[in-house]
């Protein structure tokens, strides 16, 4: 069966990839991570993994996409049949959690946001009863009112909402909200790093986040486990996003140079992001330690009721840009799923959104109720081993990196890299040297090998898998999660991949290699 595939229009696909890959992930989750794997010294396997796999990923997922023009698993299908599908699935179902729990973080962002208006989370009053009150930062004691009253039922679906509207009509619909939210994104950080470095000792923080650590990358191995796992989370890589979008490009447009200008401005708006909160921080001596949770919803808020003038405005600034920044990523997490079911079983879009939707709902409201996963949860610390924290260590930290193994594998040994690097050298005027091939052949999969490997050997020598402390008391959180996640993305997979087979025989060759005049031949 062949449908129309939907197309962005002219800046379209620049807004919506840079939007999918500019998110939370940028804003807070760098900063968090920066600091724990020693700050500047983070940047040296951060820059490593950019050059080495950011840049050559993005280029294979967006040349994938375009070259086959349908979503993840039938491209992989495309490139190594059953098996390729296989894994296809297994990264959207993996990254289907990631989508369920991002969107429940958006839920608590738009409670801080609303509270952020009467500046409530920075005002004693409001969370006077809350048991644990005293002991806390207002903002933190507000997060954890919030979060266990009954507003998370509204907030949540509101975001689900949001993800359907924005996806309803499909590329052009999302082109529509990106269009807006993206430029915003970027005028709203440029305000908070003006307001970072023009208060008293803001430029501490930039300092910090610049001085290197160098003992920490060379003796743990984790650092280079947490950046690898960074740069494809905040690239939006190893979730079917980048090959779902690039196929609503035309054939004739150049891959190479969407990559780049991808991976550019997404690590650009990183790079800033972490001088905006580092010099918000370190001017009133706060350390941002924690969690990338305690860091969103507390850490930055503490820092920023403490603003000389104007904190309730800057408030409600900051979870704007987080929920821009959220929604626009969430809805490309959503939209790389949608694409791939209305690919395999010709659904209507309606339909499948509304039933994905209803689902999603569902889980997000399950990772909403840490409470009641974690009894222990009494808001004096962070907010600890939940169900998010442990989905999270296995979908975001190895579910990407296992995605990334398996594409370089399947369109390096079993596709062919040179095939994509002819595609996409064929419509640029930036030429791909054969040391393409060999990243995506050799290097890459080794490099995410190892780590994958080491990181998690170090892990288990030192039992603290999934957050040190759980393993004694919460041993039963971490192997349900473990569980959970396995039985579900491998189960689902293979029933998706069983279900039909794609009829495509002999269309990968008529559709993919493009004729003597650069015109591909279903254009
Ligand atoms: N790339 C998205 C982010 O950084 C998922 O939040």
């Amino acid at each position: 069966m062949t449908q129309k595939r939907d197309r962005w229009g002219t800046l379209g696909f620049i807004f919506a990839a840079s939007g999918s890959a500019i998110g939370l992930g940028n804003i807070v989750f760098f900063s968090a991570n920066a600091y724990k794997y020693g700050a500047g010294a983070f940047y040296i396997p951060y820059l490593v993994a950019f050059f080495v796999l950011g840049i050559p990923i993005m280029i294979l997922e967006l040349g994938l996409g375009n070259k086959m023009q349908r979503a993840f698993p039938e491209s992989l299908s495309r490139c190594a049949g059953k098996p390729g599908e296989f894994v296809g699935w297994w990264g959207l179902l993996s990254a289907s959690f990631i989508t369920m729990y991002y969107i429940t973080i958006l839920g608590w962002a738009l409670g801080m946001w609303v509270g952020s208006f009467g500046g409530l989370w920075a005002h004693p009053g409001t969370v006077a009863a809350f048991k644990d009150a005293g002991k806390m930062a207002f903002s933190q004691a507000f997060f954890y009112h919030m979060i266990s009253g009954k507003g998370v039922l509204i907030y949540v679906p509101i975001i689900w909402l949001l993800n359907v509207l924005i996806v309803w009509r499909g590329a052009k619909s999302i082109e529509e909200a990106v269009s807006i939210f993206v430029p915003l994104m970027w005028i709203m950080m440029i305000i908070l790093i003006l307001r970072g470095l023009t208060l008293p000792n803001g430029i501490q923080g930039v300092y910090r986040l610049f001085t290197p650590d160098f003992k920490i990358i060379f003796s743990d191995f984790s650092v280079w486990h947490g950046a690898f796992s960074q740069m494809f989370f905040t690239l939006s890589l190893g979730f079917g996003i980048m090959t779902a979008y690039a196929s609503y490009l035309p054939k004739t447009s150049d891959q190479t140079n969407n990559a780049l200008m991808v991976c550019s401005m997404n690590c650009g708006f990183e790079f800033i992001a972490g001088i905006a909160i580092f010099s918000l921080l370190f001017a009133f001596a706060i350390v941002p330690a924690g969690g990338t949770l305690s860091m969103t919803f507390w850490t930055i808020p503490r820092g920023i009721v403490q603003f000389p003038f104007w904190h309730r405005v800057f408030g409600v600034l900051f979870f704007t840009l987080l929920l821009m920044a959220g929604l626009s990523s969430s809805v490309s997490l959503f939209e790389a799923i949608i694409s791939a079911v209305i690919d395999k079983f010709g659904a209507s879009r309606k339909k499948v959104i509304l039933i994905f939707a209803v689902l999603g709902c569902l889980g997000s409201f399950i990772f909403a109720l840490p409470t009641v996963i974690d009894p222990k949860l009494d808001g004096c610390g962070t907010l600890g081993l939940t169900l998010l924290d442990m989905i999270d260590h296995w979908s975001f930290g190895q579910g990407l990196l296992i995605v990334g193994f398996f594409e370089c594998i399947i369109v390096g040994w079993f596709y062919g890299a040179k095939k994509i690097r002819e595609y996409v050298n064929h419509h640029s005027n930036l030429h791909l040297g054969v040391w393409f091939d060999i990243i995506i052949k050799f290097v890459a999969p080794i490099m995410i090998l190892v780590v994958l490997v080491f990181g998690n050997l170090k892990d288990f020598k030192s039992a603290t898998v999934y957050g040190s402390s759980y393993i004694s008391g919460h041993a039963w959180v971490a192997g349900a999660a473990l569980g959970i996640w396995l039985f579900a993305t491998c189960a689902g997979a293979a029933v998706l991949t069983l279900s039909k087979t794609y009829e495509y025989e002999g269309e990968e060759r008529r559709g993919g290699e493009p004729d003597a005049e650069g015109k591909s031949n279903d254009e």
